[in-house]
């Protein structure tokens, strides 16, 4: 029978044949079930997956590749066991997770992939991750997202938000009638809006949102993940989007159901409420009909899965799949293998194209300058300017320049003294971006020129200094693509590398957590002169003091660089919406230093010729993606040390009630008055 599937899977893998052995029984193929349906129910949508038993070979596949692109990975050591205070958060052996997972057997390939990604995700690193979009067909929503809010006497509450029946009214115009006939009669789907919730699962609802920030990943801090759980919002490349929250909205479907119990606004009385989750396809699924249609069409590597050579390329691009571009934190660009460095987290959850309900989107005026995912606002007392920025990424780097400065010069002319920014949902993206802002807001200064983000290292492992020789050998990167191409990076005092020079060696020798690790040299920075491509002014824009950063907490990779240098710094203050009050809030997750994932690892080994050599990742056999952080940061109070690792606490926790959630201008009004009037 092992014998069967293994020649099986060898023939699958040799002829990119789509039928994979399937565990199907009385000739009903449960993927027909769902196949061609816009909504289904995550228990047909699990039946379908977990159809599928485990392909020896692809299991294998999938673990060397994510084995071999570790070693890539700068932070595998410290996230053994990460150092105080944040050993609680993150301490996750992968290597020996792996190793369990290869001899662990599993019921389906369905079961496999919740443990391969739960187990990424356990690092509470958004970098380091592993997706398959094989998995990731629909998305399983409840039209009641929920919020955390605060009363008049300090207490904190798990509500229905109360915007619910407006987002979910517009968003699920088709399904909302299904959720409305599983209520009682007595209770309106819309009448639940605010309603407090009392029980989830018969449990405290503060049980149901830690068990959630065990396995939602991405972010380290405990308040972070457990915000995840809320709705929120974010500006992106369509404008205002409402994120669900993962209560309201799972990547996988985990939940049939639930049972609340509720007390509506003004009311004594409480209900008890059974809703069903339902799965809506996502919009990047390609339609299948059946299983075979199900896996050629959505499981199979696609352009952009693996990495190309360089040299072999007829148009020298080696484009990132769809499959990265979806779940890059960042709204999709049409990238190509391009110099401009990013830092940007990877989600299983995709962005959100929810729309924030016309009722909380801001209504004040818009100031010239606007980008993809940024813009620009006046608020009433025509001193206060704010600059939302969903993203450091998903416009081109020249519009992201050009327009904050636009929008900031714009905004001083108007009479703005003070500043804020919001980056809520801001998932990181280009890194020069986040310099560029930072320079222009404080001008120019030791923290500013030439370095205005942090210092970084990479991972110095064999295979990475095989690329090295050969680009400095065998002159395989003439063009000065790669990564490892000396030709590229600074010194740690701002000077360019000789295009000969190996500046993996010598090695910054390390041992971590007992293990014997690799460094190259500290790397300073490249964005400034050329990676700035708007000439930055001589003078600051807004001085620290008046400046102030708001998020979810949810800002990170290169929104965690603008943000660490901006309060460590500059001295800049930060607001956390709606944390818990009694869990510290910091102002930032994951900082990483700079991101990549496997296939453009894999485009450094083949461009080096080197695919061959032992410790390559062989090519995937899958739609998957690894992420991983390539290059990382050092600390700015303790330089020695990476910043991943030092505290982000938050100035401000600004406790969220029914007049201020999820809405933009009534959060800023309210910062203004706490933070930014004469008297505070
Ligand atoms: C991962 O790679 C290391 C070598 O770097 C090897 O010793 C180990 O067995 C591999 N683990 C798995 C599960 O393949
Ligand atoms: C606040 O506390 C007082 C006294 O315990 C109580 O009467 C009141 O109902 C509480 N208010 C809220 C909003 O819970
Ligand atoms: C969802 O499912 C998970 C795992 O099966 C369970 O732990 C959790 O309590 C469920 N959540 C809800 C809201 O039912
Ligand atoms: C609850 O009561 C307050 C005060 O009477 C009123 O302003 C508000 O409109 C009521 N809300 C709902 C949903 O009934
Ligand atoms: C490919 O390699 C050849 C020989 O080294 C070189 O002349 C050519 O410029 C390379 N082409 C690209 C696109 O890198
Ligand atoms: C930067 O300048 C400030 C004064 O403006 C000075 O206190 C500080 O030591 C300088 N830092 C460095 C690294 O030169
Ligand atoms: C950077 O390179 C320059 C020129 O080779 C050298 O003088 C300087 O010492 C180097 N800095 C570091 C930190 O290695
Ligand atoms: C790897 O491939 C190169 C040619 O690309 C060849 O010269 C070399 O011998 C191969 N190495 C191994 C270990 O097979
Ligand atoms: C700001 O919001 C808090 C609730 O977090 C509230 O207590 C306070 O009164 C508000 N302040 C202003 C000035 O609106």
């Amino acid at each position: 029978m092992i014998t069967l599937v293994v020649l099986f899977s060898l023939f699958v893998a040799a002829s990119t044949s789509t039928e994979i052995p399937s565990r199907q029984t009385n000739n009903i193929d449960p993927c027909a079930i769902i196949g061609g349906q816009k909504w289904v129910s995550p228990q047909d949508l699990r039946a379908c997956y977990t159809s599928f038993a485990v392909d020896p070979v692809i299991k294998k596949n999938i673990i060397d590749t994510i084995n071999k692109t570790l070693a890539f990975h700068t932070s595998v050591n410290y996230e053994i066991s990460a150092p105080e205070p944040f050993t609680e958060l993150v301490h996750e052996d992968l290597l020996k997770d792996l190793a369990r997972i290869s001899s662990q057997l599993y019921p389906s390939d369905y079961d496999l992939h919740v443990d391969l990604s739960r187990t990424l995700k356990r690092l509470n690193d958004g970098h380091c991750v592993w997706i398959n979009s094989c998995y990731a067909l629909f998305l399983n929503f409840l039209p009641i997202p929920l919020v955390l809010l605060t009363d008049s006497n300090g207490t904190q509450n798990v509500h229905i938000a109360p915007e619910a029946f407006a987002v979910a009214s517009a968003e699920f115009p088709d399904e909302i009638s299904v959720w409305q006939e599983a209520l009682p009669p007595a209770v309106q789907l819309q009448s639940l809006d605010g309603a407090k919730v009392l029980f989830i699962e018969g449990q405290d609802p503060f049980v149901a949102v830690d068990a959630n920030a065990l396995i939602t990943g991405s972010f380290q801090p405990l308040g972070t993940r457990q915000n995840s759980f809320f709705s929120s919002y974010q500006f992106g490349d369509n404008g205002w989007t409402y994120i669900m929250g993962d209560f309201s909205q799972q990547s996988l479907p985990l939940n049939d159901s639930v049972t609340l119990v509720v007390q509506r606004v003004n009311e004594t009385t409480t209900y008890t409420i059974e809703l069903p989750y339902r799965a809506r396809i996502d919009s990047s699924t390609v339609t299948f009909t059946d299983s075979a249609s199900y896996r050629a069409n959505n499981c199979l590597p696609i352009l952009g899965t693996n990495g190309v050579d360089l040299n072999e390329t007829s148009d020298s691009a080696a484009p990132l799949s769809q499959t990265v571009m979806k779940f890059q934190q960042q709204p999709s660009i049409s990238k190509t293998f391009t110099k401009e460095r990013v830092n940007v987290m990877l989600d299983t959850m995709p962005l959100s194209d929810v729309a924030l309900p016309p009722s909380l989107t801001p209504s004040v005026p818009v100031v010239s300058g606007g980008f993809g995912s940024g813009q620009f606002y006046m608020l009433p007392d025509q001193i206060t300017g704010v600059f939302a920025l969903g993203s450091f990424g998903g416009d081109t780097i020249d519009a992201m320049m050009s327009g904050m400065l636009e929008g900031l010069v714009n905004l001083k002319s108007l009479g703005a003294t003070q500043l804020i920014v919001d980056v809520s949902n801001n998932g990181g993206g280009f890194i020069c971006a986040a310099e560029f802002l930072h320079r222009i807001i404080v001008g120019p200064k030791n923290t500013t020129v030439p370095q205005a983000g942090l210092d970084t290292e990479a991972r110095d492992g064999p295979l990475a200094r095989l690329i090295v020789q050969e680009i400095i050998q065998n002159n395989v990167d003439p063009e000065q693509m790669l990564l490892y191409n000396p030709a590229n990076w600074n010194n740690a005092s701002n000077v360019a590398f000789a295009t000969d020079q190996d500046w993996l060696l010598p090695p910054v020798d390390l041992t971590i957590n007992g293990h014997a690790d690799a460094f190259s040299q500290r790397l300073g920075q490249e964005c400034q002169p050329n990676g700035f491509t708007t000439i930055p002014p001589d003078e600051g824009l807004f001085p620290a003091s008046k400046v102030v950063i708001v998020s979810n907490g949810r800002c990170a990779s290169s929104c965690s660089l603008f943000s660490i240098t901006m309060v460590k710094e500059e001295g800049v203050r930060t607001v956390v919406l709606g944390g818990r009050s009694d869990v510290q809030q910091a102002y930032c997750g994951t900082v990483g230093g700079q991101s990549t994932v496997f296939s453009e690892i894999d485009t450094e080994i083949k461009t080096a010729k080197l695919k061959n050599n032992t410790l390559a990742p062989p090519d995937l056999l899958v739609n998957g993606v690894q992420g991983i952080t390539w290059r990382l940061g050092f600390g700015i109070q303790d330089p020695t040390q990476p910043e991943e690792w030092q505290l982000h606490l938050a100035t401000l926790n600004l406790l969220l009630t029914p007049d201020l959630v999820n809405n933009p201008v009534a959060i800023w009004t309210n910062i203004t008055e706490q933070l930014l009037s004469d008297s505070s």
